[in-house]
């Protein structure tokens, strides 16, 4: 297998920032006066996570979920089968899914079906990036940060095997 090209730059950590503001503003007014529960899936939203609960206005709750998907490193199958981790209760609780990137939507359709059955007050997703021409199932994204080219990134915690996670700027890898 060849070793990968160098990324190539698509957005700054400054762009990045602003962004990550706006949605933070966004979630303080709608839920002000209420203590959601923030749900991150990892491990690809532990950055954005930080960066947006330091921005909130708001007391929240956060918490992290393990999904375990089957596939290549740019592949998902499809196949989600485990979630591990989740020790809050989701039941009479406000929760808003924190995900990195919904790219075809079946990490967190599945997840987001786990959640409505143990009967949530409500139920809201933040995915800072969208990759919509890949979507198998359509996804509601109720707060959303860039859409980007179907291209795989890395960066802003977002890796390839493992590796660019720490990159705080968002960049393509090339084919
Ligand atoms: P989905 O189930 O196809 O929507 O994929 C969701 C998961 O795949 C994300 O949470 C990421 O972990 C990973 N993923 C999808 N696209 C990318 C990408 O461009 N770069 C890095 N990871 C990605």
């Amino acid at each position: 297998m060849a070793a990968p090209r160098q990324p190539e730059l698509l957005l700054t950590k400054e762009e990045i920032g602003r962004e990550v503001n706006r949605l933070a503003q966004e979630i303080s007014r709608d839920y002000r006066g209420k203590h959601p529960l923030l749900l991150g899936i990892l491990k690809g939203s532990f950055v954005f996570m930080a960066d947006l609960i330091r921005l909130l206005e708001i007391p929240v709750a956060v918490d992290f979920v393990s999904l375990s998907s089957y596939g290549s490193a740019r592949v998902t199958s499809g196949e989600v089968k485990v979630v591990q981790g989740l020790r809050s209760p989701v039941k009479g609780r406000d929760i808003l899914v924190i995900e990195d990137i919904v790219d075809t939507g079946l990490t967190v359709g599945y997840f987001l079906d786990y959640l409505k059955k143990r009967k949530p007050s409500s139920l809201k997703l933040c995915a800072l990036f969208d990759k919509p021409s890949r979507r198998k199932i359509p996804i509601p994204i109720d707060y959303r940060g860039f859409t980007i080219p179907n291209r795989f990134v890395v960066g802003y915690g977002l890796d390839y095997n493992e590796r660019f996670r720490h990159l705080p700027d968002l960049y393509v890898m090339e084919d």
